[in-house]
């Protein structure tokens, strides 16, 4: 049988299997992420806020630890409600199988008395935090019902830093008045936990077009598609979005996706309807149809030709219209004489058209110095720093469109 095609967000009848992986990695996660709160509670260096905070209400109601997450965990989420989050099977396994990995992992854990021993227990809970949350997360299956209290707040216009800090800082300074362990693992904690995160998450998120619907799919990070848009053999596009993906993928921001228009291979536009219709006769554009709308971003890796932009991004955009509506775009140019900046000037009326909303910021590669007599990409540092730049604007964008999209019920999934 034939697989499905790389870019199909819905692999049909495959579609069973990798969701099992997912929620299999989900639990995985979930109950590591209790053990590391018990090896965290047995070192007795300090907590991170959170656990503070469960520890100092533990000790004064007289409930056991575990019990104390799980209800703390569901109050959080009924706060989902105003905020106008959607819980997930992530969400809600979180609130139940958290607490229940605390305990028992409490019960099974040594309290150790020596000082290196439990520097080892703190050290490998934090270790083991960062890992599990990029297991529980990157399952993409729904946040936990903390971390949608922070998207919650930042989805309303909030900055995301000084939501998530504010909140810190208000249940550590709870949990500490309740008597819950602060320490140096407190302050371990919070330098550790940001750059963990920042690692394990991509490394643990399957790409978003992985064989799941949009209902099972909770993403936490905004999918990010890297489009490639040469298609002629021998080309250099792919060196350059192989280079860029994997700065998009070190950024953090996104779970990221390459989506090659040689792979796509869409005929000159055959469709009989207008795009805006949605009537779509044919598979090749129902299949590049679910692509362009599962993603929440784009970065096109155009080339120049002819002072203009090439044949097949026109026509892989003509193809579509509401896919593309209020999606933030970026462009990663390239050419020999004007590094594919005046392609970009040309195709962003094109993309206006469409709605969609290209930002400023680019990354622009001229090939003649950039390119080694081997053909390879030789990235300089303004390659490097424009590109994080770009990603910092799509990142800032991103929330705010997709927040756009559905209050004004643009049809998109
Ligand atoms: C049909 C064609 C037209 C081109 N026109 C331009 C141009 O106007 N300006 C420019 O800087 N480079 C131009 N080039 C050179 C391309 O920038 C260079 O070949 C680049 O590698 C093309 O991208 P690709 O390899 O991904 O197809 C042109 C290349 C082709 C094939």
């Amino acid at each position: 049988m034939t697989p499905p095609p790389a870019h199909s967000p819905v692999a049909g009848r495959q579609r069973v299997r990798p969701f099992l992986r997912r929620l299999l990695q989900l639990y995985v996660g979930l109950v590591l992420f209790g053990v590391s709160i018990a090896l965290m509670v047995q070192a007795g260096l300090g907590l991170d806020p959170w656990d503070v905070f469960h520890q100092g209400l533990a000790e004064r109601s007289g409930l056991r630890f575990g019990w104390v997450v799980i209800g703390v965990s569901a109050l959080v989420l009924i706060l989902w409600f105003p905020l106008r989050q959607h819980p997930g099977i992530g969400t809600v396994s979180n609130v139940v199988v958290v607490g229940l990995a605390v305990d028992a992992s409490l019960a099974a854990l040594p309290e150790p008395r020596e000082i290196p021993l439990r520097i080892a227990f703190l050290v490998t809970g934090i270790l083991a935090n960062g890992v599990a949350t990029g297991l529980y997360i990157g399952a993409g299956l729904g946040p936990g019902p903390r971390d949608g209290l922070m998207t919650g707040l930042a989805a309303r216009g909030h900055s995301i830093r000084l939501a998530r800090t504010a909140i810190e800082l208000s249940v550590l300074a709870a949990g500490w008045l309740l008597g819950g362990t602060v320490g140096a693992g407190t302050v371990l904690y919070a330098v550790s936990i940001g750059p963990l995160a920042h690692y394990f998450i991509p490394r643990f998120t399957p790409k978003p077009t992985d064989g799941l619907t949009d209902r099972e799919y909770l993403p936490t990070m905004p999918r990010l598609h890297v489009i490639i848009t040469s298609t002629r053999p021998g080309r250099v596009g792919p060196r350059v979005a192989e280079w860029f993906a994997e700065r998009a993928e070190n950024h953090g921001g996104f779970a990221v996706e390459v989506v090659d228009l040689a792979d796509v291979n869409l005929p000159f536009l055959d469709e009989p309807h207008h795009p805006s219709e949605r009537r779509y006769v044919h598979q090749h554009t129902r299949d590049w149809s679910a692509t362009v709308d599962a993603a929440d971003a784009f970065v096109f890796v155009m080339p120049e030709y002819n002072q203009g932009f090439n044949a097949p991004l026109k026509n892989a955009l003509d193809y579509l219209y509401h896919e593309w509506q209020y999606k933030p775009v970026g462009f990663v140019s390239y050419g020999m004489t004007s590094a594919g900046l005046r392609a970009v000037q040309m195709i962003k009326p094109v993309m206006t058209t469409l709605k969609m909303m290209p930002v400023t910021e680019a990354v622009s590669v001229p090939l003649r110095q950039r390119l080694d007599s081997d053909g390879r990409l030789r990235p300089d540092r303004v390659m490097e720093a424009s590109a994080t730049v770009l990603l910092d604007e799509l990142q800032q964008l991103t929330p705010v469109l997709a927040t756009l999209r559905k209050t004004t019920g643009a049809p998109a999934r």
